[in-house]
């Protein structure tokens, strides 16, 4: 098999996370790697015997390499992908979100558009076993139609202030609980109850404590066909770990629950609690059908008789997993090597989940996020940028 060649933009948390999980695949083969902090990226190559760049347009003419990845800051994306897609890269991996503003977004998927290249964004949660999950019990009507959700992925003070050193401040300027967080959960939802999707949104944010950044945004998305779902996050948070994360989807026929990171006292846990269940055999096939996805979840049954008006009577059985659930940055990357080799958005690795997110998924999320900045600043409803 001919191996992608790879180049790497931005060495920091997550290009040291691309570099090492590339090492483990027979697939890809890093040519390249470049960091505007020009000894970074010398001192990656040194250890792997590659090249160091400290101009990405130095790395894209050396080595025209089949495969980009860009980890820069959030609000740095955009002259990085341009200058890839510009250079005739046929495939490039961004990192979330596609951009901080619209305007960028745009300039990015038009240019996507025109050159062909395929552009994937790692969203990856999408490929986390608790999501993954989720998206298979809402595929298949096990809560009914889903009402209402929320969902809270809130970070420890200490991210916007010390996750990346002295450059925390800028990092954290440059983007916001809402860009680095919610584009996260915006993802998510619209991966869930897709075809349906966010036009409306009104939300509030706070800015008293890190002055530098809003503190947080918390806003209610309406989907077009009603569905109700509230997205909070904090940068603020004074906890044990360094993120909570936090899901309910309430549908005709039940909830999905899970403590996806807890940040403090609470168990890591998911829960599909069916209020009617289809019969015990086809409930046993969907329990093997999560198994053989990788998803280890075990079937619970709740025949209590109703004794009193708190018991767990609307409950009638549960599909569960206690315990971490292992997920990785890197769970959706696998995917998406195999998008590019295969030439799809659905390849062997991924049957069932969709086609991988690409620049529409990225701009339809910078469009809500776009959206929950501007009513929070307006404190007004806002029609979400189609
Ligand atoms: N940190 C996390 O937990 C996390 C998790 C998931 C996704 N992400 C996303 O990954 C991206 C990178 O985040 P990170 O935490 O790795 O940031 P980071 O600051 O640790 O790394 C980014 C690197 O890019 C370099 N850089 C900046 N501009 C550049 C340019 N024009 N050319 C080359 N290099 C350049 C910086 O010097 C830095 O080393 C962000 O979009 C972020 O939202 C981060």
């Amino acid at each position: 098999m001919e191996k992608l060649k790879a180049g790497i933009i931005g060495l920091g948390l997550l290009g040291n996370q691309y570099l090492e999980f590339f090492r483990t695949r027979k697939d890809v083969e890093v040519v390249g790697v470049c960091d505007v902090r020009r000894s970074i990226a010398e001192t990656a190559a040194a250890k792997y015997h590659i090249d160091a760049y400290s101009e990405v347009n130095e790395l894209l003419k050396a080595h025209r390499p089949d495969l980009v990845v860009v980890a820069t800051p959030d609000h740095l994306h955009l002259a990085p992908t341009l200058a890839a897609v510009e250079a005739g890269t046929p495939a490039i991996i961004l990192e979330k979100p596609l951009a901080t503003t619209l305007d960028e977004a745009n300039m990015i998927f038009e240019k996507v558009e025109q050159s062909g290249a395929k552009l994937l964004i790692n969203y990856a949660n999408r490929a986390m076993p608790y999501d993954l999950a989720t998206y298979y019990v809402l595929k298949n009507r096990l809560i009914g139609q889903p009402i209402y959700a929320e969902s809270r992925l809130d970070d420890n003070i200490s991210v916007p202030t010390r996750l990346w050193g002295e450059r925390s401040r800028e990092f954290a300027a440059g983007s916001s609980p809402a860009h680095f967080l919610l584009s996260h959960v915006v993802d998510l939802m619209h991966w869930y109850f897709a075809p349906a999707h966010v036009v409306d949104v009104f939300a509030i944010s706070q800015e008293r404590v890190l002055g530098f950044t809003p503190d947080l945004f918390d806003a209610f998305l309406i989907f077009d066909n009603g569905l109700k779902v509230r997205v909070k996050a904090e940068w603020i948070k004074h906890m044990d770990q360094i993120v909570e994360y936090y899901t309910c989807i309430t549908g005709e026929q039940g909830s999905i629950i899970y403590n996806k990171r807890p940040g403090f006292g609470v168990q890591e846990s998911w829960r599909a609690n069916l209020s009617a269940p289809p019969p015990d055999s086809v409930l046993q096939e969907h329990h093997q059908h999560l198994g053989e996805r990788g998803i280890d979840t075990r079937l619970a049954y709740h025949y209590r008789p109703v004794t009193t008006a708190y018991d767990a009577s609307t409950v009638r059985a549960s599909l569960e997993h206690i315990g971490p659930d292992q997920a990785t940055g890197m769970m959706l990357v696998g995917p998406m090597l195999d998008a590019i080799t295969e030439d799809t958005l659905t390849p062997s690795s991924w049957r069932d989940c969709g086609p991988l997110p690409t620049h529409w998924d990225g701009l339809r999320q910078v469009q809500v996020v776009q959206a929950i900045l501007d009513s929070a600043y307006r404190n007004a409803p806002v029609a979400v940028k189609q």
